[in-house]
């Protein structure tokens, strides 16, 4: 199938359907819907549309699901820790619940969303456009000392502090391409010229995190998705770094272990990853990584 380049393909899928193995008449949770690609071939297997829910606090991707919820599907335009909150409450539990964490190819592709160095835009990285904390602020007003601890917590930039103070003196930064130029500059060559990514790489993940408050908001939504599994349920998570996929490993030892009472059990020893085929078609797969468990 020819894919064009703003097309989003769904990351694992293989791998999804064979762990989270929907069946006909299932119900389906899905946590970071984006642009559908996960829900359609679950769906497809479900083929029960009004027994889905789709969550994504992006209104562009929102939009872009119209028409699951003309099939029946339910729509939340919410961050997923404040949709499972509200399913909680509700009492609602589904048989198959996915997680796939992150931005969304889109969301790198349009400059003006200020999420990729490699293309010139405003400084926004908001995945919420709704949201007021953008990157502009946290980039303008946010002290040397933040940064820096943004830049090594989130990003694990060894050069925080060198980069925080750059930051700092450089201000204001409006655009991405400034931002970026400015990492480069104080980036030793050697660096520079040996590494294949971008010396911007961490600076723009560490603020990304910090825009969208991702990591907080994932380690306080994974209990509330365990209990969201109905029993024999599955719940599948993709992540995309190691601080992202440390969360959810250490989250799934709580209430998977090797304990004989544990409510959960592992359906992934090691964490899944992309074959070498995907990542011809898929570049984007190249970090992800599946972990999901089965309520008992
Ligand atoms: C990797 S994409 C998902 C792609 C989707 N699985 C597909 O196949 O089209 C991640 C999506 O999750 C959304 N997202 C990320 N963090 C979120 C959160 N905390 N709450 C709700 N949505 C979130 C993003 O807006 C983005 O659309």
């Amino acid at each position: 199938m020819h894919q064009t380049l703003n097309e989003h393909i769904p990351v694992l899928l293989e791998a999804v359907l064979q762990y989270l193995n929907p069946q006909a008449g299932e119900s389906y949770l899905d946590l970071t819907a984006g642009y559908g690609g996960h829900a359609q071939a679950i769906l497809a297997r479900t083929k029960q549309p009004m027994e889905a829910t789709l969550v994504d606090r992006d209104a562009n991707a929102i939009k872009a699901l119209a028409d699951f919820a003309n099939q029946g599907a339910t729509l939340l335009h919410r961050d997923f820790l404040s949709a499972s909150e509200h399913i909680v409450a509700a009492d609602q539990k589904f048989d198959i619940i996915l997680a796939d964490l992150g931005v969304s190819s889109p969301h790198l592709d349009n400059a003006e969303r200020g999420f990729a160095f490699a293309q010139d835009g405003p400084l926004d990285m908001r995945m919420d456009q709704t949201q007021t904390l953008d990157a502009t602020t946290v980039v303008n007003t946010y002290d040397a000392q933040d940064l820096e601890r943004i830049l090594r917590e989130y990003g694990e930039e060894p050069r925080a502090r060198t980069i925080a103070h750059a930051i700092v003196e450089a201000r204001p930064i409006d655009t991405t391409q400034q931002l970026a130029d400015i990492v480069r500059a104080v980036m030793p060559k050697s660096i520079s010229n040996r590494s294949k990514t971008h010396p911007a790489t961490r600076t723009f993940q560490a603020l990304r995190i910090a825009v969208n408050d991702e990591l907080e908001l994932l380690r306080a939504s994974l209990p509330l998705w365990t209990e969201l599994l109905s029993k024999g349920g599955r719940l599948g998570v993709i992540s995309f770094h190691s601080l992202e996929d440390r969360i959810v490993k250490q989250a799934f030892a709580d209430v998977a272990g090797d304990r004989y009472d544990a409510d959960l059990q592992l359906l992934t020893k090691r964490p899944v990853v992309a074959s070498r085929q995907e990542l011809v078609f898929n570049p984007r797969a190249r970090s992800a990584k599946l972990r999901a468990v089965v309520k008992k």
